[in-house]
């Protein structure tokens, strides 16, 4: 498989950039050789569409506060003219706004475009901005169907420039422990992974109060939220899935609800509903989205028992990789505690790792604080100290502890970012980069489990794309 041409520089910041952004790509592109022309110093165009929670913090604030001496906002682009107001002022930048990306694309000619509107809608972005001639790093998931992940893919084979997918659980230090004794070879060859990821009453739920409870929007937490699970499963079994089986239904939220209002702030259950959530006490939320809501109808704090909610919040799967691995994989939405657990199985021995398990530790923290603590940023205070077991055959087990920031997708966010803009020539031997087949990958296997829930057969992986699955991740 042909990898785009990495161009290394000495010290000029936009050629840096450009340099990273073709390694972050590389190894993952499935189109032929390209060559980045880094333009004369100066610092990098940056364009940023989708200026909701994700696109003006993590992409926004922190890039203006960690990378201006590189980087520069020439444009923001929303459906939303009030979320586009706010942003200028949460960011604080004084770009122009637009309200057209097209627009925005040809007046402002950025280096690079960052995508992180609602998931539906990513292909569209990435596929108008490789054609326009820019480098395009997208939130996850990479899409939401089989259809637009192919027109994705041949976007990016046809386009002189790169995709990123922003993953950045992998980048987590707990993460990448895991992927050092697997490659190490700590149980020799693996042969089965037991994964297992347990939302709680306040996050699971917050997915059921927004776009995301709508297959159309988010594609299913399958995909929507699974996609970070599949391609850290990806990425640590380092082989591509081939085949899926799944169940998954709706049993909790939606119709199921025993009554409905409107919105959390104008209920008429507030004091019945366990699931009440009082945005008017969330300044940010009420900035960013009530103010905003007469443009565009979008309800944050909607009622997670409505009607039309179409996802599942149960879901359990069995996949088959090309290197022969199989997975149990689940995924529950409405747990007493937010936190996940890990078997890896192999030949000579078992890694076993968890976070977030109350009854393994002694955790004080609400369930609310947990989620807010995994989406903010933090500092040396925020370090945690955990555990995971490699048991050998035969042999006594032994406890490997690993330090990371609980903060930031347990450390993942920042290290993703200081990967692409602070230290992009740094060797990346264990490939946390990720590209558009790890994009892909993960989520047409979440797309593989809804076709398999709808028609009760397993599905082939390389039946949906053109992507042919390998034994050994590409
Ligand atoms: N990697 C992570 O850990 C992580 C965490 C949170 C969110 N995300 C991803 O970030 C993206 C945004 O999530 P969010 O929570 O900020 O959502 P959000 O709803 O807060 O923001 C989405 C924004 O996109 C805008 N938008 C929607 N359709 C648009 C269109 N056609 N053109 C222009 N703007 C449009 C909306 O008006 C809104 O401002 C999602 O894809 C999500 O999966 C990733």
């Amino acid at each position: 498989m042909p990898i785009k041409l990495t161009i290394m520089s000495k010290d000029l910041s936009r050629r840096k950039f450009l340099a990273s952004v073709s390694m972050l790509a590389a190894g993952c592109a499935v189109s032929s050789p390209t060559h980045l022309m880094p333009a004369p110093d100066q610092k990098l165009k940056v364009t940023l569409v989708g200026c909701g929670v994700r696109g003006t913090s993590f992409w926004g604030q922190r890039l203006v506060r960690q990378y201006s001496d590189i980087l520069e906002f020439v444009g923001l682009c929303d459906i939303n003219p009030g979320r586009l107001e706010y942003a200028l002022e949460y960011m604080g930048v004084s770009c122009p706004t637009f309200l057209d990306f097209d627009e925005m694309v040809s007046t402002t000619k950025p280096d690079l475009i960052i995508v992180t509107t609602k998931d539906s809608t990513h292909h569209e972005f990435i596929i108008k901005g490789l054609d326009m001639g820019c480098d395009v790093l997208t939130e996850k998931p990479l899409t939401t169907d089989e259809d637009k992940c192919q027109a994705i893919i041949e976007a990016e084979k046809r386009s002189q420039k790169n995709l990123i997918v922003g993953f950045n659980y992998r980048w987590s230090p707990y993460m990448t422990k895991i992927k050092e004794l697997l490659n190490d070879g700590a149980i020799g060859k693996v042969t089965s992974v037991d994964f297992h990821w347990y939302l709680n009453t306040y996050h699971g739920a917050s997915y059921f109060r927004r776009w995301h409870g709508q297959k159309d929007s988010g594609g299913t937490l399958w995909v929507h939220k699974a996609t970070h699970h599949f391609d850290l499963l990806n990425w640590w079994i380092d082989s591509d899935p081939t085949e899926v089986f799944a169940y998954g239904a709706l049993e909790h939220y939606g119709k199921n609800g025993p009554f409905r209002g409107e919105n959390c702030r104008t209920c008429p259950h507030k004091t019945d509903c366990k699931f009440h959530w009082d945005i008017t006490k969330h300044e940010r939320d009420m900035k960013l989205y009530v103010e905003n809501e007469k443009y565009d109808g979008y309800i944050r704090d909607n009622c997670l028992f409505r009607e039309e909610i179409d996802i599942y919040d149960k879901m359990s799967a069995q996949i088959k990789y090309a290197n022969d691995v199989v997975v149990n994989y689940s995924l529950t939405t409405y747990s007493p505690y937010e936190g996940w657990k890990i078997a890896f199985n192999g030949m000579d021995g078992r890694i076993e790792a968890w976070l977030d398990i109350p009854y393994y530790e002694n955790m004080n923290m609400s369930q609310a604080e947990m989620h807010a603590a995994e989406m903010a940023q933090g500092g040396k205070e925020d370090i945690v100290s955990k555990p995971i077991i490699v048991h050998r055959n035969w042999n006594s087990h032994e406890t490997q502890t690993v330090n990371y920031n609980r903060k930031g997708h347990g450390g993942g966010d920042a290290k993703l970012q200081d990967k692409i803009f602070k230290n992009p020539s740094n060797p990346d031997p264990l490939k946390h980069a990720a590209g558009i087949r790890d994009g892909a990958m993960s989520i047409l296997i979440g797309v593989a489990a809804r076709k398999s829930i709808d028609s009760g057969k397993a599905i082939k992986i390389g039946d949906l794309t053109e992507l042919a699955p390998s034994v050994k991740r590409i």
